[in-house]
């Protein structure tokens, strides 16, 4: 619950990038030895991948909130099992991890935020690539090879989960794989940066060509994960639309550019500084427009929160979705609270209203409910949030990082209807 209306000021520290930790997690399976990673953001999908890989047979200690060892010295199993697989997305890495390590993985289809058909059919291309046979059996996807062959593989169009998951399963292939048009995000290279620590060859990621020599082994490692661009992203635009004064802790400037940029030309201010940005908002904010593209382009990711903040602002804004069908069904939910809005295939006409109005509305995914808490931030009155499990799948302590920057938000009920207990921020483990 938000009783909205009140600027946010303060500072936040953002917490480890979830796309990268869902990547590094399933790369420990190639080293046959103990890694030690910090900076893991403690949210439901890192919970999820740490069962599967226990399930798997590794070894998981968790030191403490954000640090885990993960010992993989032994994997009994390379089969994920529907009931895990389901529940995200990125249970499909292990695909790629285990065929570079066992040269046979059993997957069942992933599940994920739903914005419409998520096909997997570049991953399967890379996959065969590299001399692997890969077939879906009552939707277990079930990858066999006898030997990895480094391959060329040319993506139909720009993927951040098949670029992932043809790094893990070249790294240990026999020779020379060449990946173009690959994905440049961020988490792409802290995935390289890890793999390479391990003791793989890994060049040009960040870039459109990625080239990775096959090792014969890798080892355990100590890494820390990236800071999440997308959950600093999510708290300057929310510090914009409250027009509040927030400093924004523990990010990479450079990784926030396009989300830097747009809120600019949206009249905000942005100071950078080393490891953090300055974002301060007074007065009705401009319109702007944008169009989501693979990085270094505006993150798709930042889409749903954008249109929260330009539901109010001046004048008229378009937004057009470049890399999925249908990431707009959080649109229903704004109109609730009095936006004005219409959607057109795959663009958003957004014209700016004087205000929201707090009402009943729920979390249709992870950033489209990221999106509802900074329209009840804004919005007069009092806003209820249902599923927000699925915001906490990937934002470490929402509550307690809203609350500590002058938010008036609520747990009211727990997932299963019990009313929940006021729990004390435990600092840290
Ligand atoms: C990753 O999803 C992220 N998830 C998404 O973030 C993010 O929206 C997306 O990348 C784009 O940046 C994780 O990292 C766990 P894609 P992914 O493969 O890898 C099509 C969040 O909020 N495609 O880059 O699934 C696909 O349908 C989540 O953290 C194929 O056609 O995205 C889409 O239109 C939501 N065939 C486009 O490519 C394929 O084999 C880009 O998808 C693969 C993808």
């Amino acid at each position: 619950m938000i009783n909205g209306g009140r600027r946010l000021v303060g500072a936040v520290d953002i917490s480890g990038a979830k796309n990268a930790a869902l990547a590094i997690i399933p790369a420990t399976v190639l080293a046959e030895g103990k890694c030690r990673i910090e900076n893991i953001p403690d949210i439901r999908d890192v919970r999820l991948m740490m069962d599967i890989i226990r399930h798997l047979g590794a070894s998981v200690k968790q030191v403490n909130r954000n640090t885990y060892e993960i010992d993989t010295t032994y994997i009994a199993s390379e089969t994920v099992p529907d009931a895990m697989a389901r529940k995200m997305r990125a249970s499909y890495y292990f695909i790629g991890a285990l065929l570079g390590r066992a040269g046979k993985a059993e997957v069942a289809m992933p599940g994920g935020c739903n914005f419409g058909v998520r096909p997997i059919d570049q991953h399967i291309k890379g996959f065969e690539a590299l001399g692997a046979r890969v077939r879906t059996e009552n939707a277990v996807i079930k990858a066999t090879t006898r030997e990895l062959l480094g391959g060329a593989v040319y993506f139909d169009l720009v993927s951040v989960g098949a670029t992932i998951n043809v790094m893990l399963a070249a790294v240990k292939a026999k020779g020379l794989t060449i990946i173009e048009n690959a994905a440049k995000e961020p988490h792409i290279v802290d995935l390289a940066n890890f793999l390479n620590l391990m003791g793989a060859d890994v060049r040009g990621a960040g870039t459109d060509v990625i080239k990775i020599r096959g090792v014969d082994s890798m080892h355990g490692c100590d890494y820390s994960i990236i800071p999440d661009q997308i959950e600093a992203g999510t708290y300057m635009v929310a510090a914009a639309a409250t027009g509040g004064d927030v400093l924004i802790r523990n990010v990479i400037p450079k990784h926030l550019d396009s989300i830097s940029a747009k809120l600019v030309e949206s009249g905000v201010q942005i100071e950078e500084f080393d490891d953090s940005v300055r974002v301060t908002a007074n007065g009705r904010l401009l319109k702007c427009n944008i169009k989501t593209m693979p990085h270094p382009g505006f993150p798709t990711d930042m889409q749903p929160q954008f249109a929260a903040m330009l539901s109010i602002a001046e004048g008229t804004s378009i937004i057009s979705e470049g890399i999925w069908d249908n990431r707009f069904r959080y649109v229903e939910q704004l109109l609730r609270m009095g936006a004005s809005i219409q959607v057109e295939g795959k663009a958003a006409i957004i014209e700016g209203v004087p205000q929201l109005k707090g009402a009943p509305v729920r979390a249709d995914d992870l950033r489209a409910g990221a999106a509802m808490v900074i329209a009840g931030l804004v919005a007069s009155g009092t806003t209820t949030i249902e599923d927000i499990h699925l915001i906490e799948r990937g934002y470490e302590n929402i509550l307690g990082k809203l609350t500590a920057l002058g938010a008036d938000i609520s747990r009211i009920q727990d997932d299963d209807d019990t009313p929940a207990r006021v729990i004390p921020m435990v600092s840290s483990l």
